[in-house]
């Protein structure tokens, strides 16, 4: 939540920080702000609104754009609602200083009234004003330079955050610091100019070298002079390690299609091959994984897979339960990571758990994994980005190649955690003994074949694009799923509700008699995936049913179905392929259908309302 970026070097900083605060946009999306020092005058402009708002406001307020350091931010609120006065950055109370924060302070309030009491006085509700006011009490108190300064206050502080500071009265530095939430510092030629984000997307056309911060470290960035990284509980000078990135530009722009969830679903073919590419060899029967292989003994001894996870990757995790119970028999828990971690769970030495997180920061599946593992449990990670806290959090983990995913509706994430969990799955399989080698073979081949089939698949958009015209005023919808594909149903209502904000509920289908079908009647538009090997017979009868209410059916079926076509109203068809792998497919035509459905409703689709792309706050 929340995205900084910052820039210190020989370059004009306000292209670099709004160019920036762009490509971070997709963390929250609610206000913006940028400050530029200018060698004399700190100019800072901020508004409610997107990026895009600021440079308007920008344009027309006079604020100078020159200056070689600045520092900006894009809000997903917390504390206090969306509006100028709460949008950062913020200053403190003598105007010197000033601070960009992605995080909580939870003792915000405490601090608060004891700043109060020393004279401070407050304009907006957050939280960062206390922090960065806290921060010039130190400096004040103590007679220490910002670096210092930060550090103290910062051991005062409950709570997470990501933090750029700077200074008026030195502003030839920049001081960042990190708990909880990501910072990365990009390290520009001969240290002549750094970058500060909260990913290294908005460095990327400029260096591909970079520092990620670690919890609990505080960078002092000082122009031609480079980076002293140190730990905040104590004065200890770090090392840091400087990783080359992989990221390219192309990854991370929109590349001809209108959006980025557009292209994202259009990337899956690759974003399937990227992630079994090297560890399959379908033709000789082989599954290579280091996170699985190196603890192979972990997996095998196992009680039991605990799956946590939040949103489409928790889905994700319900087809991992599917996967592991059918074809390795080991008995698996899949948990909203957000309730596990509160619960109280029974974890011991003997259960694996898996995390599994697109962007590797959500706050729920970090806090979930540090449970696990107090509690000695052997923590896999399934991670998207690479470097990113959850990954460095686990004990091993194996990584989905899915490129970076900047629309907030995952598509590609989604996808690609089910490929690593069957991959995870077969090895599994294969090592225990569970399935025979021809049947192990046989999923090999149709897993390979799967990248081709979403390729075919996806030429199926106009037809989608008509039936989300015929539905697209619809209030309320229903998706049933049974078997692998509940998950889906449930990942197909989601993807309708964040984008369009339609109310859609995911069952599964022979749950609808319990209490659903009171809900059909002719207005109600059902999407019911009845893939020919997935219970069938008894889905065609859920159909029935719901043509007997006078619901309206989009029925996602096999390739050359006759019966499911007589009855329903739509039929979408996916390619042949084995029930454990539809999932891969039935949720393509149901992410085109979102989509179409959000554009034809004008919505926001990259952006939608109240979501930001990586929760990192509880
Ligand atoms: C839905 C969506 C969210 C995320 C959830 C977990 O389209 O994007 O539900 O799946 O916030 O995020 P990660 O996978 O980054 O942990």
């Amino acid at each position: 939540m929340c995205g900084i970026t910052g820039y210190i070097g020989y370059r004009d900083a306000y292209p670099i920080v709004i160019n920036g605060l762009k490509r971070l946009e997709y963390r929250g999306y609610d206000s913006a702000g940028i400050m530029v020092y200018d060698g004399e005058q700190i100019q800072l402009s901020k508004t409610k609104g997107k990026v895009f708002d600021l440079e308007a406001i920008v344009s027309s307020d006079g604020a100078k754009k020159e200056g070689k350091i600045g520092i900006g931010h894009t809000r997903w609120a917390t504390h206090g609602v969306p509006n100028d006065v709460n949008s950062h950055p913020h200053f403190s109370q003598s105007g010197d200083l000033v601070i960009v924060h992605n995080g909580i302070i939870e003792n915000y309030d405490t601090l608060k009234k004891e700043l109060v009491a020393r004279g401070y006085t407050f304009h907006s509700d957050t939280d960062t004003e206390v922090l960065i006011n806290l921060i010039e009490e130190v400096k004040k108190t103590e007679g220490c330079k910002l670096g210092k300064a930060v550090q103290l206050a910062l051991t005062n502080v409950i709570g997470a955050y990501a933090i750029a500071v700077f200074d008026k009265t030195k502003p030839n530095e920049l001081v960042v610091a990190k708990l909880g939430s990501p910072i990365a510092i990009g390290v520009g030629d001969k240290n002549e100019e750094f970058f500060v984000a909260s990913d290294a997307s908005p460095f990327i056309e400029y260096t591909k070298n970079a520092i990620y911060l670690e919890d609990g470290e505080l960078a002092i960035i000082k122009k031609d002079k480079g980076i002293k990284v140190r730990k905040i509980d104590n004065d200890k000078e770090i090392d840091a390690t400087i990783q080359e990135l992989q990221l390219n530009l192309e990854q991370i722009e929109k590349g001809g299609y209108d959006h980025f969830m557009l292209k994202e679903i259009h990337e899956q073919p690759k974003a399937i091959v990227d992630t079994y590419r090297g560890r399959m060899l379908a033709n000789e029967g082989v599954i290579r994984m280091a996170g699985v292989d190196d603890n192979l003994s972990k997996f095998l001894n196992a009680d039991r897979i605990i799956i946590v996870a939040c949103g489409t990757s928790w889905h994700a995790g319900l087809v991992g339960e599917y996967l592991f119970e059918d074809m390795a028999r080991i008995p698996v828990e899949v948990e909203y990571a957000s309730e596990f971690r509160y619960r109280n769970p029974i974890i011991t030495s003997k259960d694996v758990v898996i995390a599994i997180s697109q962007s590797g920061e959500t706050a729920d599946t970090l806090a979930a994994i540090k449970l696990a593992k107090s509690k000695g449990a052997f923590v896999f990670g399934v991670c998207n980005v690479v470097g990113s806290s959850i990954s460095r959090e686990t004990h091993a983990g194996a990584y989905t190649h899915a490129g970076p995913e900047i629309g907030v509706a995952s598509t590609k994430a989604f996808t690609t955690q089910i490929t690593v969990l069957s991959l995870i799955t077969l090895k599994l399989a294969q090592a225990k003994g569970t399935l025979s080698t021809s049947t192990i073979n046989g999923y090999l081949q149709a897993l390979q074949q799967i990248p081709n089939q979403v390729e075919k698949l996806l030429a199926i958009d106009p037809l989608v694009r008509d039936i989300a015209d015929v539905y697209k005023e619809a209030t309320n919808c229903l998706y049933l799923g049974r078997g692998f594909n509940f998950p889906v149903a449930l990942e197909g209502a989601l993807k309708l509700k964040e984008i369009s904000y339609i109310h859609a509920e995911g069952y599964p289908a022979a749950e609808m008699k319990h209490g659903p079908i009171a809900l059909i009647d002719e207005n109600m538009p059902v999407f019911v995936i009845a893939t020919s090997k997935g219970h069938y017979e008894k889905v065609v009868s859920n159909i029935q049913e719901i043509k007997s209410r006078s619901g309206k059916i989009v029925a996602i079926v096999t390739e050359g179905d006759v019966t499911v076509r007589e009855i329903a109203d739509h039929v979408i068809e996916i390619p042949d392929t084995d029930e454990a792998f539809t999932p891969l497919l039935t949720t393509i035509p149901l992410q085109l259908l979102s989509y179409h459905i959000a554009v034809m409703l004008g919505k926001n689709v990259d952006q939608p309302r109240n979501l930001a792309k990586s929760v990192t706050v509880e």
